[in-house]
């Protein structure tokens, strides 16, 4: 009964906005529609943004490091900028559960419990994310998973005040990931509480093509290392989802390592604009309490975060390539048009993106912004051609005169 009213609705929505691209029988689940049939729980309407804890922590983590991580979101200024969420990642929980089968605090590390750190979190206008896993056990097989648990897990989460769940995919029991993820999927929407649902499903079985029903992001990939290699490959593995990715729904190349060490300033500035271009989450995974100014300067470019969360909401994509130098480009609200230069080669070059290749007509006049140094060049015409350092980028947003 429900179903049929929520595909009623969605039929509604899917008619009243602008551009239909497919419709599907009343009782058949839109799998392959995926940009039209976003669970509609309102979240997500451009990607989320954000810190986790993995990337810099790991297990390491009590709530103290998360108390000061929030106080350091606003007293950066980052915070201003849309990082909302703050992520706990795997170790947040006791080893088991309490005699009435409900997860608790790690009483050694969260000591005053999940509630008093959503209460904490939110006095600061921030928002609680935690994790949870799709199997018997989390990754770091150091809490329970909530296979089984669902329900009752939803539940706790909504009554702390939680306001985000990224859910792994560690000890499936041989169960296959989407139905025990749609399980999750149903007890967020029962659990009173507007949570936003990030699937941790690796990409193993092709969210992208199912997952826009279930959750609010999904990953496409395995996880980021914080290394150049790493994080080339998983851009490249991200983008052949680009046309699945809307509002409500993103796929998901994992968090960023900018601040973390592995990588140069400028492969950070790469990691950092490619991810905003291609609408991926963007979820600090350093220590934001003792960053660089470096650091500090990549992650807060309101120009290239613009970009990112840009109301359209379409995933740009790698549109030419040239050896190992490329042009990655998507379309912005009002007619603009987004465009990294991006050099992967080990020494300095030319990289020239045509009009044809990023979907502007030949004789099209833009005006050229670059959002790193914050110049605009007016009236260029045809193409636009840049000199790129080694693994550096430039980005552009192209507004048509
Ligand atoms: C999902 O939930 C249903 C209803 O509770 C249950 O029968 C089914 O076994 C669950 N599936 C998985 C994979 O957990
Ligand atoms: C970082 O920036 C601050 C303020 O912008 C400045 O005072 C400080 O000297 C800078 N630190 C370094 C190491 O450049
Ligand atoms: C490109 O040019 C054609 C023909 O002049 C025109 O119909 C079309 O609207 C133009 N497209 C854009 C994006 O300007």
């Amino acid at each position: 009964m429900e179903e049929k009213l929520l595909f009623r609705a969605l039929l509604f929505l899917l008619l009243s906005t602008s551009s239909v691209v497919a419709i599907w029988p009343e009782r058949s689940p839109p799998v392959a529609v995926a940009r039209r049939a976003a669970l509609e729980n309102g979240l997500g309407r451009t990607p989320q943004m954000g810190w986790n804890s993995w990337n810099h922590f790991a297990c390491n983590i009590n709530e103290d490091i998360i108390r000061q991580i929030a106080d350091a979101m606003v007293d950066s200024g980052l915070a201003k900028l849309g990082y909302d969420y703050i992520n706990i990642d795997d170790c947040w929980a006791a080893y088991d559960r309490d005699s009435q089968g409900n997860l608790v605090a790690n009483p050694s590390t969260f000591p005053s419990g999940m509630k008093d750190l959503a209460d904490y979190v939110h006095g600061k206008q921030l928002k609680l994310g935690v994790y949870g896993d799709a199997g018997s056990r989390t990754c770091s097989n150091n809490m329970p998973g909530s296979l089984g648990y669902e329900e009752q897990d939803a539940k706790s989460f909504a009554s702390w005040g939680v306001d985000y769940l990224k859910y792994d995919n560690c000890n499936d029991q041989g169960l296959s990931p989407q139905p025990r993820y749609i399980n999750m999927s149903k007890a967020l929407t029962n659990s009173g509480r507007n949570i936003f649902f990030s699937l941790c499903e690796w990409g193993v079985n092709d969210p992208a093509t199912w997952a826009s029903s279930v959750g609010n992001s999904w990953r496409t990939t395995g996880d980021i290392q914080d290394n150049w290699a790493s994080m080339t490959a998983i851009a490249d593995a991200n983008d052949k989802w680009a046309s699945y990715a809307g509002p409500g729904g993103w796929n998901d190349p994992d968090m960023l390592e900018v601040g973390n060490g592995g990588m140069t300033t400028e492969e950070y500035r790469s990691h950092f604009s490619i991810w905003a271009l291609v609408k991926a989450p963007l979820l600090i995974g350093c220590d934001i309490r003792s960053m660089s100014n470096d650091t500090k300067e990549i992650l807060s470019n309101q120009n290239v975060i613009a970009v990112n969360q840009d109301k359209l909401g379409v995933q740009g994509k790698k549109v030419q390539q040239d050896g190992d130098q490329e042009v990655w480009a998507g379309p912005l609200s009002g007619g603009r048009i987004a465009v990294v230069l991006w050099n992967r080669g080990s020494d300095e070059a030319s990289i020239t993106a045509s009009w044809s290749s990023i979907g502007l007509n030949a004789s099209t006049i833009v005006d050229a912004h670059n959002l790193w140094t914050d110049e605009v060049t007016s009236s260029v015409q045809g193409e636009l051609k840049e000199t790129v350092d080694t693994h550096a980028c430039k980005m552009f947003v192209l507004t048509p005169k």
